[in-house]
């Protein structure tokens, strides 16, 4: 137990530490003197200072030191301009970049590939180099989708990560905890600070039985979302156990925890077991596989008696597949209940295109029963009748499947095999076949169904389902069809039923780990130059944000009056703005202008409030920042749920904006606008909302005793009639209302490092 083994396989200066994590276990055990979810051993046991911490579910905020912090393009341009601008000389905490949402989908992956490393080529080597400068290991275009890359390469049993991704909870499926983060987040432990989380309280998922036909790992999430809807985990992990979890695969495993991120949990996680030992060696981690073995008992389980704050039971033997959506991934209907229900609420049946692959659904396995079923249509003559794409989770996943013949399957059923990234999944995806405005249903492996998320089209009913069932839907054309019962006609005019998919877990022949994108980096990093060009419109250096004047805010305009589900894709958009994410003047051009105006029910249709004029809505943000008003904005239920895009923070920040005020929060989009010294607060009776109209004015006072756990109160001047005061909750603690003050928690980091 006392051996020395290496994180991953890649960097040479990381080892893992299980005996620092039992010891610190021992401290709270002594202190809670109770059993613990395995969940609640891996955090606690990553805390800074686990003697005097104060910990409480659900209540207190939890100080971190997480083993790794990982970033995709997108995000880590803001990450690591702001980490520059800390002016540290390299990372304190070993991190990754992976380059995979900037790639999009318009003809083949090797086409798509060479024109993005073009027209990204400033991007692209801005994060090479800052990656060589600060010791950051960096993933090229084309190596794969930061999660699978994650598992396949660095996660491990019993580890924290932190990534600035939403679905970095992926590892769940290796036994670890990784939570998705804002940028400003993985600054603070880039720069070797703790890493700060609300106590999260925990649900246990209990899996019984197992799954059979064409029932996948996916249903079991599918149908979790169903239970718990998008708002169910919110300030929780959850955690599976029961006979069931033993039967399927490690990717299997991390599918689930994916999908996790759907119904707003903190994290999923699966306790160490056999599937992992297999992955980690046919990953060539075998040394790390047993070093794990040895802590199983201690520490990579959870203690028996160990007590969930909710339970939720799922049978396996009964679960059939799910097909969600559209427009929201927590509305579940089982296959079979499809053809009555999908009539009733005019969703068109004809399926236009299938989708299979993402971070959610690209494993080895996936792709296998994928491609089995594709095989057996083919004995009866058939092909896809809708557009089927595959977008492989990594350049591994991606050699071997070519090795093994799978991609031709794909390739003969008529798909289209796209570059090993995101595409259409985060709305790259230069879609031909329809008009936008055209009413049309698509159906996905991936785990996110908003409006307008993959092409653009508000009319677009984006389904999410098992790969699996992507791909039956792709063979029949018909979102009616349930491969379960119902049977196709074949090329010989005969009708025959689809064989329920097989495939491997894992590839027999071991992995073929395909083309080498990773580069690491160099021993010598002093001569390393990171480059911003002055006149680029893809970056843009920050200009620190003014600290808080010391006063109450008085007489602020709403901004808008968010109608509906406002998620960050609402906030700040996805595809083509993506290009923007490390221009912070240029992306603010796209603040709010999916969120719909409660006036007019109109996207980026809003009326400034001193003259009367319409506009979009960052143009009259940026109105009332250039004339001296700051501004508020007023929104319901889950505000800023889905992904960890700080952009929809730094926004409004950047624009004037003051203070954030919903009916709730989705936890990331939260802290995001605190770290931006933002106020992000809460109608402390709900019913407020409906009072306030979008003309009236706010003032929010009580500032200057701004308190942990102290209400704030906001005056409502409406335009005619008497001021109200509304109350406003908050869960700033200490350390937050300091940034709030300092301007931003880059400035107060900068500030306590300078002191
Ligand atoms: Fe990429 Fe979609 Fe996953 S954007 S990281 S494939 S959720």
């Amino acid at each position: 137990r006392d051996s020395k083994v290496h994180m991953n396989n890649l960097e040479d200066h990381s080892f893992i530490n299980y005996k620092k994590n039992i010891d610190n276990l021992a401290i709270i055990r002594r202190r809670l003197n109770r059993p613990l979810t395995y969940a609640e051993k891996i955090l606690y046991s990553h805390l800074d200072d686990p003697e005097n911490q104060e910990i409480e579910r659900g209540k207190s905020y939890l100080k971190l030191r997480p083993d790794r912090v990982a970033c995709q393009d997108a995000t880590a341009q803001m990450a690591i301009l702001q980490f520059i601008s800390a002016g540290l000389p390299s990372v304190a905490t070993p991190a990754t970049v992976h380059c995979d949402h900037l790639i999009q989908a318009q003809k083949s992956g090797p086409e798509d590939l060479v024109r993005a490393k073009k027209m990204n080529k400033e991007v692209f080597e801005f994060l090479a180099s800052a990656c060589a400068k600060y010791n950051i290991g960096f993933w090229g275009p084309g190596s794969g989708i930061i999660h699978q890359i994650l598992l396949e390469n660095y996660a491990f049993p019993g580890a924290l990560f932190i990534g600035t991704d939403s679905h970095t909870p992926n590892a769940g499926g290796l036994g670890q905890l990784a939570i998705g983060v804002g940028g400003a987040d993985a600054v603070d432990v880039l720069a070797g600070q703790s890493w700060e989380l609300k106590a999260p309280k925990f649900i246990g998922v209990k899996l019984t039985g197992r799954m059979s036909g064409w029932t996948s790992p996916k249903d079991i999430i599918l149908k979790l979302a169903g239970i718990t809807t998008v708002k169910g985990g919110t300030g929780a992990i959850v955690e599976y156990f029961g006979d069931g979890i033993n039967t399927f695969s490690c990717t299997g495993m991390a599918t689930i925890c994916n999908m996790g991120a759907e119904i707003g949990a903190t994290t999923s996680v699966f306790p160490f077991n056999n599937s992992m030992v297999e992955f980690l060696n046919a990953t060539d981690r075998s040394d790390i596989a047993d070093f794990a073995k040895l802590y199983q008992h201690d520490y990579l389980s959870a203690d028996k008696g160990c007590e969930y704050d909710q339970v939720i039971e799922i049978d396996l033997n009964n679960l059939e597949p799910y097909v969600n959506g559209p427009f929201t991934p927590d509305l579940a209907t089982p296959v079979s209940k499809m053809k009555d229900v999908a009539p009733v609420k005019g969703w068109p049946t004809d399926v236009r295109v299938g989708l299979i692959g993402s971070c959610t659904n690209s494993s080895y396995e996936d792709m296998s029963r994928a491609a089995s079923i594709i095989e057996d249509a083919k004995k009866h003559g058939l092909k896809a009748k809708t557009l089927f794409t595959v977008t492989p989770g990594s350049e591994q996943v991606r050699a071997t499947i070519e090795r093994d013949g799978f991609l031709h399957t794909f390739e003969e059923f008529g798909g289209k095999v796209l570059a090993n990234a995101c595409g259409p999944c985060i709305g790259q995806w230069d879609r031909q076949d329809i008009k936008k405005g055209e009413k049309n249903t698509i159906v996905s492996s991936f785990n996110r169904n908003f409006t307008s998320r993959n092409d653009g089209n508000p009319q677009t009913h984006a389904f999410v389902a098992s790969p699996e069932m992507v791909v039956a839907y792709a063979i029949s054309g018909d979102l009616r069809f349930n491969p379960v019962s119902d049977t196709l006609l074949g090329a010989d005019g005969k009708e025959f039923k689809l064989q329920p998919p097989e495939g491997e877990g894992l590839p027999a022949k071991g992995y073929d780990k395909g083309k080498d994108t990773y580069q690491a980096p160099p021993a010598d990093r002093s001569s390393v130059r990171v480059a911003i060009a002055p006149t680029s419109d893809r970056l843009q250096q920050l200009t620190p944000f003014k600290p808080w004047n010391g006063k109450d805010a008085k007489n602020m305009p709403i901004l808008i009056k968010s109608f509906g589900k406002t998620t960050t894709d609402h906030i700040s958009m996805a595809g083509p703005w993506l290009k923007y994410r490390g221009h912070l003047q240029n992306i603010s051009n796209n603040y709010m202008i999916g969120a719909i105006n409660i006036v007019n029910k109109e996207a980026n249709n809003i009326q400034n409030h001193y003259n009367g004029a319409w506009g979009g809505v960052p143009d009259t943000a940026a109105w009332y920042r250039d004339h001296g008003h700051k501004w508020v904005v007023i929104g319901g239920e889950n505000f800023g749920e889905g992904s960890s895009r700080e952009h929809a923070a730094l926004e409004p920040r950047f624009l004037g904006g003051f203070a954030i005020v919903t009916k709730s929060f989705a936890r990331i989009h939260e802290t995001n606008l605190k770290k931006q010294g933002l106020l992000a607060l809460n109608f402390k009776n709900p019913e407020d909302y409906d009072k306030i109209n979008p003309d009236d004015e706010m003032d929010i006072v009580g500032l200057a005793s701004f308190a942990p756990g102290k209400d704030l109160t906001m005056v409502v001047h409406p335009k005619n009639g008497s001021a109200w005061k509304c109350p406003l909750t908050h869960s700033f603690n200490k350390e937050q209302i300091e940034w709030f003050k300092a301007g931003s928690a880059l400035n107060r980091m900068k500030n306590v490092f300078a002191a």
